[in-house]
């Protein structure tokens, strides 16, 4: 072995190319392998002589680090740049198509309502999905007892206390924060998303989105309400729309109303749409309880109100004639996509 041996072989490997990782793999076999070329001159240098060993000892060394090195690099370089020759991968196929995304039907509601309601001069107000019993119950008037506190209607986070936690059932929680909160007169709408424990089904789902209102000054009448209520339904479903009222009960309002509009698809023959009466209901509403006005530290004997709550699912069902609530929460294009376009009021 001679200095001229290890000058050739590191020459060699300082100018080694390798296409493929299998030709590395080569490469390494054949200088540090077993019987690689490296390896021999390491064999040998264990016989030669005291001078020779002094002399050559460092250049072999550092011989067999610049081998170590190079492969290194050579491997790294080939793992970079992603798999070559015998790769499963085939570069002819086409791309993954992403589909583009339109707005959801929900949204699209969500956001003509919230428009009427803004140019009627109402402010937006949202808050927490997690409420207090407190806020969704108690200060809205309802009896300690009353059947929608049960667990049948109410997902409780933590049951067994004074003031449990809970998914509210209604944004009517959020016109409470607003009564603590605002200063009067106070003239907000506030839509969100609602649970209540239902069984799935076309007509009802344990996840829904409301729009909830209130409106609080000197002197609101039903009369103010059932103008507001006209008001909206014309811009939501057209100049010619009907409103009519039904008494009905909630425990925040009194009296209490259930509005029906004139079914849009039949214009009042009947259809099966409006199950041939000619009317749809679309929301609850009524005049604010004093005693709600009272929980919220306002004097009922000075303001009055009126509040009026609807599911936006429904409105939409009724302006595409949706026949499944489910379709809402299945995210199927094809569902999605009849609603492209579909933002004007
Ligand atoms: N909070 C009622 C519900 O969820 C709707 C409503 C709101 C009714 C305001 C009257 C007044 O069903």
């Amino acid at each position: 072995m001679t200095s001229e041996t290890i000058q050739k072989l590191l020459a060699d490997i300082n100018g080694l190319q390798c296409k493929s990782l299998k030709e590395v793999e080569d490469a390494r076999v054949r200088l540090l392998g077993k019987k690689g070329e490296i390896t021999a001159l390491f064999e040998e240098f264990r016989t030669v002589d005291k001078d020779v060993k002094r002399e050559l000892g460092r250049p072999l060394n550092e011989l067999k680090q610049a081998a170590i090195a190079k492969i290194e690099e050579l491997r790294s370089a080939l793992e970079a740049s992603g798999p070559a020759e015998g790769s499963s991968e085939d570069l002819s196929m086409p791309g993954v198509q992403y589909e583009l995304g339109s707005r959801h039907p929900v949204s699209i509601v969500r956001q003509q309502i919230v428009d009427i309601f803004r140019k009627f001069g109402y402010d937006v107000a949202e808050g927490p999905e997690i409420e207090d019993d407190y806020h969704v119950f108690e200060a809205l008037n309802f009896p300690p007892n009353h059947p929608a506190r049960d667990m049948q209607d109410t997902f409780f986070v933590s049951a067994g206390h004074l003031n449990p936690l809970l998914l509210r059932t209604h944004t009517s929680s959020v016109q409470v924060r607003a009564m603590e909160s605002m200063k009067l007169p106070i003239r907000v709408i506030c839509p969100g998303r609602v649970f209540r424990n239902e069984a799935i089904s076309a007509r009802a789902h344990c996840i829904f989105h409301q729009v909830e209102g209130l409106y609080i000054d000197e002197g609101v009448t039903f009369a103010d309400l059932k103008q507001a209520i006209l008001l909206f339904a014309r811009e939501m479903f057209g100049a010619d729309a009907q409103i009519r009222m039904r008494p009905s009960f909630f425990p925040f309002t009194e009296p209490s109303a259930e509005v029906d509009v004139s079914c849009n698809i039949c214009h009042g023959k009947g259809c099966n749409i409006c199950k041939g009466t000619g009317w749809l209901e679309i929301m609850g509403c009524g005049m604010v309880d004093p005693n709600v006005l009272e929980a919220s530290g306002i004097d009922s004997k000075r303001y009055s109100g009126f509040a009026f709550g609807m599911g936006i699912e429904r409105i939409a069902m009724l302006k595409w004639q949706v026949n499944d609530l489910r379709h809402y929460f299945e995210n199927d294009l094809r569902f999605l996509h009849e609603f492209e376009g579909a933002t004007e009021v």
